[in-house]
């Protein structure tokens, strides 16, 4: 690393106008963050209120913060408050405890599982689309996120959630409410406050234990019976660390469970109901799925060993999430004073690499609002920048759901989209919620039109 502009902060916004820099950030954080890469270039630094952020948009940079020198640094604060709800599971923990679980959860994403629950995905997406009617409007937002749950549901818990999908989205959507002071410096004041959006999350937190500590009841109950033995949860009632241990107590085994719910769905969710609006505004795109969905199937529905043979439906979801990348922003903080692209940063400093503005960036993508499957051929990937794309992060804290998210996402898209082709209402585009993931604000109404 070059020490020449060690003294040096990132360049970025000077002035007093911070606190309306903060005000734009939180209500317009990916129009803030586009314009803060695009006017101060690859590493970038803006004080928003009390607090100063650091942007880093260069896909080397990035592989240099998530990888090479990963140990060098923690998750952000904004995954400091998810702890509110996720208590020490693999997504929020750190360090030796973050390396024992992921040790302890891995083999539930070996291969061989991820095709078993393959054949869950398939089955539910039939029943799923077996369940809309032709000309029925639906909310494609809401729908994937009732599906995802219940695949959710069945491949980790082996239970039927479908009863109380919205009841938990419900709760999911208001726990979150209360992420969104993590850019409110009163927020620890506020959170001891009994104000109606903290008894909200309380309450939201309280049915979501309910719900999982059931399941895990449920699991523990049937457990040695032989029944529903290939789900997540009766893996992790069985899991002990290979490096020395004793088993998960419930309490862990809540803050694992309920982590992996969470985020194992709406990620995907989402993902998916963008998908379906960019088909449903680019019919050249649409046709080309139908084309191969139908030589392929050859009329009959898609199972678990059709992936792998529908290469326009991967480019077509990798390029969905290119534009709507579900986790928009990845953070992290130094743990000591060090330097990043030549810039000096003292310890502490948040730092987010985001998938929205890198994944729109003309350098690699050119034409970058243009939706085009194609740009995923292999011989145009392969002139890219490892990390000009990264949905699913990178190094140490990668998703570990990515693999789970590849094959749910293919067979649900090729299932639905083999009889079904939603078309959008009229009305204005879609504009992005950026929430915890990337939502579409109002939903994404759609008619559904069999084919
Ligand atoms: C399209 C779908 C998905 C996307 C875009 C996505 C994205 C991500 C990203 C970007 C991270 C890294 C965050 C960071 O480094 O700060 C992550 C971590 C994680 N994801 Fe996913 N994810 C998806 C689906 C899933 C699924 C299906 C599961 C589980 C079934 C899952 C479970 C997790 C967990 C547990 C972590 C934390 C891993 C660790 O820190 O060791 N994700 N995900």
């Amino acid at each position: 690393m070059s020490s020449r502009l060690a003294a040096q902060p990132p360049p970025g916004p000077r002035g007093l106008a911070f606190p309306r820099r903060f005000l734009a950030f939180r209500r317009q954080p990916l129009v803030f963050l586009t314009r803060l890469a695009r006017d101060y270039g690859d590493v970038a630094a803006a004080r928003l209120g009390p607090r100063t952020i650091v942007l880093v948009s260069d896909p080397e940079l990035i592989r240099e913060i998530l990888v090479v020198r990963g140990r060098e640094f923690i998750k952000s604060q904004a995954l400091e408050r998810a702890r509110l709800l996720l208590g020490q599971g693999l997504l929020t923990s750190e360090g030796e405890l973050h390396l024992r679980e992921r040790r302890m959860i891995q083999p539930a994403f070996h291969r061989e599982r991820i095709a078993g629950y393959g054949r869950v995905m398939t089955e539910l997406a039939a029943r799923f689309g077996g369940g809309w009617s032709a000309g029925q409007v639906v909310d494609m937002a809401a729908e994937m996120m009732r599906l995802t749950l219940s695949v959710v549901g069945r491949t980790l818990f082996g239970a039927d959630v479908a009863a109380e999908a919205a009841e938990i989205s419900a709760a999911l959507t208001d726990a979150m409410g209360l992420m969104g002071r993590v850019t409110n410096p009163l927020a620890p004041l506020l959170d001891r406050l009994p104000l109606p959006a903290t008894r909200r999350f309380q309450r939201a937190r309280a049915r979501l234990d309910a719900t999982i500590y059931r399941l895990i009841g449920e699991r523990r109950e049937r457990a040695g019976t032989g029944e529903a033995e290939g789900d997540l949860l009766s893996l992790l009632l069985s899991a002990r660390d290979p490096e020395g241990g004793g088993p998960l107590d419930d309490r862990q085994l809540r803050d694992e469970a309920l982590t992996l719910f969470l985020a194992g769905h709406e990620t995907t969710a989402n993902a998916l109901a963008w998908t379906w609006y960019l088909l449903a505004r680019n019919p050249e795109a649409e046709a080309r799925l139908h084309g191969e969905l139908d030589t392929v199937l050859d009329g009959r529905p898609a199972t678990v060993e059709d992936y792998g043979r529908l290469p326009y439906t991967v480019r077509v979801l990798t390029e969905s999430m290119r534009l709507y990348p579900p986790a928009w922003a990845v953070g992290r903080q130094a743990l000591r004073p060090l330097e990043v692209g030549g810039y000096a940063l003292p310890a502490r400093q948040p730092i987010l690499m985001a998938p929205w503005v890198v994944h729109r960036d003309a350098r690699w993508f050119p034409e970058p609002e243009h939706f085009d499957p194609d740009r995923w051929l292999p011989e145009r990937e392969a002139a890219l920048p490892r990390f000009a794309y990264f949905p699913f992060g990178g190094g140490a804290r990668k998703c570990i759901g990515e693999s789970f998210a590849w094959m749910e996402a293919v067979l649900v898209l090729a299932t639905l989209a083999r009889s079904w082709r939603p078309r959008l209402l009229p009305g204005p585009a879609v504009q992005p919620l950026p929430l915890i993931t990337l939502r579409p604000l109002g939903g994404i109404p759609m008619r559904l039109e069999p084919r």
